[in-house]
């Protein structure tokens, strides 16, 4: 049985391109069908989070085997959801990393099994490209559309990259950070200060009632270079709750007033991190004449984040919604359509039976596509 060939894909223009999307590279189970690259069909999310929150992050084991649980199901229901059997899409895009090697290869085998069995192409897609890609899937006004070079700041629980996308498929990396991940941070400040787990949303709603009465803390900068760093942030954090007493969290008999301490705090924390992003993806902008600039991952869903950005930047700012930002199988589909379309001669017809995870691929990486 071979691959059969997308119809419509590698730009012949010929109708829809239906792609099935799969995604398990941290702790989400996710598959979508998405046409053309840009119209989600279907979306099915299957969060861990209640699973690894009482571990306060994620257990890689438990992961993936949670994935291997919940995998078919999350396919089922998301072809079913789109009215489509297998047969009914003309292509297979999974993540193939970067994320954890256990969690990856749940996805990876299940997409090679499906493909396999339906006669389909399958294609590798990496993580960070496809939340970059999950900016195509909200409506665009062609005319105010800004172009390549695009300026693209991923921004999630394990990366906080900046990268130059010159075209589809085409990512240089041009700055990162250099310790802890900025949702890396968030989750940490989190904790440090007794709230929940994922950190990124608990910290948004309790900074959300702040008065900003705070002593803001020092802006993490890495002087001289593009990149960012998160760890000293993070023990200015933890050193300022200890000095306040609210280390671990409110409760007690002064339980209002350390509340109200945790949320000052938590706001002060993500002012910083929100202005250094801000701040760095801005300049970077302008130094390499980006037309535009993209904000994406788990931490874009950031309120804060969002309305920085688009106050303060002179360009177009491209955001998927909140729910598009953190993971999700609907970005992975269309960067398959998008880069597929857009590869070599041929890239859409062959599929890559020999593919495996690559868990610390970098934006831009190559894939074992060849
Ligand atoms: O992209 P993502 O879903 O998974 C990875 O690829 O890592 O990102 C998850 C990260 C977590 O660190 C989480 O705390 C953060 O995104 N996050 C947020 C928000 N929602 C999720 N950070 C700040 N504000 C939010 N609203
Ligand atoms: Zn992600």
């Amino acid at each position: 049985m071979g691959p059969r060939r997308a119809s419509g894909a590698a730009g012949d223009g010929a109708g829809q391109v239906r792609i099935l999307g799969i995604e398990t590279s941290c702790d989400e189970t996710a598959a979508a069908v998405v046409d053309s690259g840009r119209t989600v069909v279907s979306n099915v999310v299957a969060s861990q989070v209640e699973l690894h929150a009482r571990f306060g992050g994620v257990v890689p084991e438990v992961a993936s085997r949670q994935h291997i649980l919940a995998i078919t199901a999350v396919i089922r229901r998301a072809l079913a959801d789109a009215g489509a059997g297998p047969g009914d899409v003309d292509g297979i895009g999974v993540t193939c990393g970067p994320g954890l090697a256990g969690s990856l290869l749940v996805g990876v085998s299940a997409a090679k099994g499906l493909a396999l069995a339906a006669g389909l192409p399958l294609w590798g897609v990496n993580h960070l490209e496809g939340h970059v890609y999950a900016t195509w899937l909200e409506e665009r006004d062609p005319a105010a559309d800004p172009g390549f070079p695009l300026m693209c700041l991923v921004v999630s629980g394990g990366h906080t990259d900046l990268a130059l996308m010159r075209g589809h498929g085409r990512f240089e990396l041009v700055g990162r950070t250099r310790d802890d991940a900025a949702g890396e941070a968030f989750d940490k400040a989190a904790r440090l200060l007794g709230l929940g787990y994922p950190g990124g949303p608990e910290i948004q709603r309790v900074a959300a009632g702040a008065e900003g009465t705070e002593e803001p803390f020092t802006r993490p900068r890495v002087k001289g270079s593009r990149d960012f760093s998160y760890s000293g942030l993070k023990t200015a954090v933890m050193q300022r709750a200890r000095a306040r007493g609210v280390a671990g969290g409110g409760g007690g008999e002064e339980a209002p007033e350390r509340e109200r301490t945790v949320r000052e705090i938590a706001a002060a924390f993500q002012e910083a991190v929100v202005d250094s992003l801000t701040e760095r993806t801005l300049a970077a902008a302008d130094e390499l004449g980006a037309r535009g600039i993209v904000v994406c991952g788990g931490v874009a869903a950031n309120a804060a984040l969002r309305a920085e950005m688009a106050r303060r930047s002179p360009l177009p700012v491209l955001m998927p919604r909140p729910s598009l930002c953190t993971d999700n199988a609907a970005m992975i589909a269309a960067a398959a359509f998008h880069t597929v379309a857009t590869g070599d001669a041929g890239a859409a017809a062959r599929s890559d039976w020999a593919m495996d995870v690559v868990p610390g691929l970098p934006i831009g990486g190559a894939l074992s596509r060849a």
